[in-house]
Order: C-alpha cells, then sequence, then structure tokens
C-alpha cells in the first residue's frame, strides 16, 4: 500500500469518502491539514514521475455555467492523472438550460458518474444538486464561494511559512466569494484575516457570522476594514481578486471608480511584512486591483498558487471519491 493509500483508507481519510465539497465551512481543521498532507505527497509524487492511479476507472462530469481556464483544465488533468477519466459537460450543451429541474438532473448523472464538479451562480443550485445527487459534489466556485480556490491558496502559503497559525492574510478588493471562503478557511486554521473593502463591497454577513464562531476555537482574528494600507500593516499573504466578478459585468465602470485606491501595488508591498507573499486567484487585471509591477515581482506566489490548484483538487478528488 502506498503512503497516498494509507492517507486514504486510515479514519481521518475515510471521513471524507462520499462527501461534497461544498464549502471549508463543513470541514475540521484536522480533515483540512489532511488535504494539505495528501496534495503535498501527490505534489512531490508527480514531480518524481511516480504515477498514482487512486481513482482507476472513474469518471468525474464537469458541470460549467460560467467560464474557467484554471478549473477545467486543472480538474480534468487531475482527474486523468488519477486514472480517471475528467466529463466537460458545458451548460450550453445541458437540457438544464432548456429547464431539466436540478433534482433530474442530479438523480440521472450520479447513475453515471461517480463526483461531479459544478462552476455555477447561485449558491442554492449547488447545495440542491447535491442534495439529490447521490455521489459527491464538489464546488467549482459559485457567487458565494470558492471553496477548491482557497484550499489551494492555503496550500500555497503552508508551502512558503509552513504552519499558518497566527500568520496574517490581508485581502484588499471586493467583499465577494474569494473572501468569504479565505475567512471560512482562516477561521479554521487559526490564520488572521483582515478585508479591506469599500461600504457598499462588504462581505457577506451570515459568512461573518459563521466564520467568525469557528474563529473562537483556533484564535483567528477576522476583521474588515476600510483603509488598504492600514489593512497591508504586518500581513505575511497580500490577496486581490477582480472588482467585477463573473456575472456583474454590467457594473464593471461604476466598480471601477468605486474601487479606486483598493488595488495592490508597491507601496502596499511595502507596508507589508519583508518576506511576504502575493496571491491572486487569477484572472487579473492588471493596473485595477494589481499592478503589473507586483504581479511579476519577487514577493508574487501567484504562479506556484495556480499549479498547485492541481495537487490540491487531486487530493480532494482522491478523498471523496474513493
Ligand atoms: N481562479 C479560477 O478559478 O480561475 P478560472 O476562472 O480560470 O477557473
Ligand atoms: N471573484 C471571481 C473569482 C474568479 C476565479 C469571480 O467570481 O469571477
Amino acid at each position: 500500500m502506498t503512503k497516498a493509500h494509507q492517507l486514504l483508507y486510515d479514519e481521518l481519510g475515510r471521513s471524507f469518502s462520499g462527501k461534497d465539497f461544498l464549502s471549508i465551512h463543513d470541514f475540521t481543521s484536522e480533515q483540512i491539514m489532511r488535504v494539505m498532507e495528501l496534495s503535498a505527497l501527490l505534489k512531490a509524487e508527480q514531480k518524481a514521475g511516480v504515477r498514482h492511479h487512486l481513482l482507476e476507472g472513474k469518471t468525474l462530469g464537469m458541470i460549467f455555467l460560467k467560464p474557467s481556464t484554471r478549473t477545467r483544465v486543472s480538474f480534468e488533468t487531475a482527474i486523468w492523472q488519477l486514472g480517471g477519466y475528467g466529463l466537460f459537460l458545458s451548460s450550453n450543451d445541458l437540457q438544464i438550460k432548456r429547464g431539466e429541474p436540478v433534482p433530474d438532473t442530479a438523480r440521472v448523472l450520479s447513475r453515471y458518474l461517480d463526483a461531479i464538479m459544478i462552476r455555477t451562480f447561485g449558491h442554492d443550485e449547488v447545495v440542491e444538486l447535491a442534495e439529490w445527487a447521490s455521489i459527491p459534489v464538489i464546488n467549482g466556485l459559485t457567487d458565494l464561494l470558492h471553496p477548491c480556490q482557497v484550499m489551494a491558496d492555503v496550500f500555497t502559503g503552508i508551502e512558503r511559512f509552513g504552519d499558518l497559525r497566527g500568520r496574517k492574510l490581508t485581502y484588499i478588493g471586493d467583499g465577494n466569494n474569494m473572501v468569504h471562503s479565505l475567512m471560512y478557511a482562516g477561521a479554521k486554521l487559526g490564520m488572521h484575516v483582515t478585508c479591506a473593502c469599500p461600504d457598499q463591497y462588504q462581505p457577506d454577513a451570515a459568512v461573518m457570522e459563521a466564520a467568525k464562531a469557528d474563529a473562537v476555537a483556533t484564535g483567528a482574528r477576522l476583521e474588515v476594514v476600510r483603509d488598504p494600507k492600514e489593512a497591508a500593516r504586518g500581513a505575511d499573504i497580500l490577496y486581490t481578486d477582480v472588482w467585477a466578478s463573473m456575472g456583474m459585468e454590467a457594473e464593471q465602470e461604476k466598480r471601477k471608480k468605486d474601487f479606486q485606491g483598493y488595488c495592490i501595488d508597491q507601496e502596499i508591498v511595502d507596508a507589508a511584512n519583508p518576506d511576504c507573499i502575493v496571491l491572486h486567484c487569477l484572472p487579473a487585471h492588471r493596473g485595477e486591483e494589481i499592478t503589473h509591477e507586483v504581479m511579476e515581482g519577487s514577493h508574487s506566489a501567484i504562479w506556484d498558487e495556480a499549479e498547485n490548484r492541481l495537487h490540491v483538487q487531486k487530493a480532494i478528488l482522491a478523498l471523496v471519491m474513493s
């Protein structure tokens, strides 16, 4: 039995079996750290040319109602590297677009597939799909959350700093799906998260409340402030994301005005800790939420972060589909 098999089949590993991966909030700190442990192992094995066909013969359906570069390519590659098959399902080609109900789609797909990854708008749609599907459902981004991205972000932070307990992540920009998942992750892992965003673009109050409840156990400090420079002081990780997320294209011009000053530039990097890293989930709008100089600068860990989507999602797939 390989080390990866041992991690999948011990008590903690088995606690994932058949589970949905909809939100980081649904998992314990120990479970999150198990994903990190398996991700590191799979990454090292992949680099060493070791094949790990943990999901031989299994099929992952991947439903996309929004565009994607990283999520699609990393999930498709991930399932293939694990010995399985990835089936790309564009919403344009599914009956869902013509009104077939989610419960019907969920039950039919459950008869063919071993797991479903879905990217869509409403988080409720993913919850409904998971309720009706008898196979694991993985959240590949909703308007509310982006848990797979944040698992890769946490992994990237651990690669650089080791333990994230007591470290500080500062997010600058829109209080969106990225912030929500970052708050949940910080709360579970004892990492402080400070978010600087304009008044009318604050994170969701219910998410903040749930994250703060988790943070009591770990001592994570979760706060929302207005001033980006003040937020950046003492940060180990600087994070940003686009000002207008997918589905908000109509607000793009208004948001460009509202978000002036909410940009990770060299001044912000200089205000953070000297060994800080800069992360961005991508795609980025250079000259808006981040400067070209910072993206390409020595603090940027953005390309490692993008690569880590592959390794971390392999761990998630192996854990829930085994
Ligand atoms: N970060 C991310 O999820 O990228 P894609 O939209 O390209 O999948
Ligand atoms: N907040 C962004 C994340 C993209 C990966 C969006 O939802 O479009």
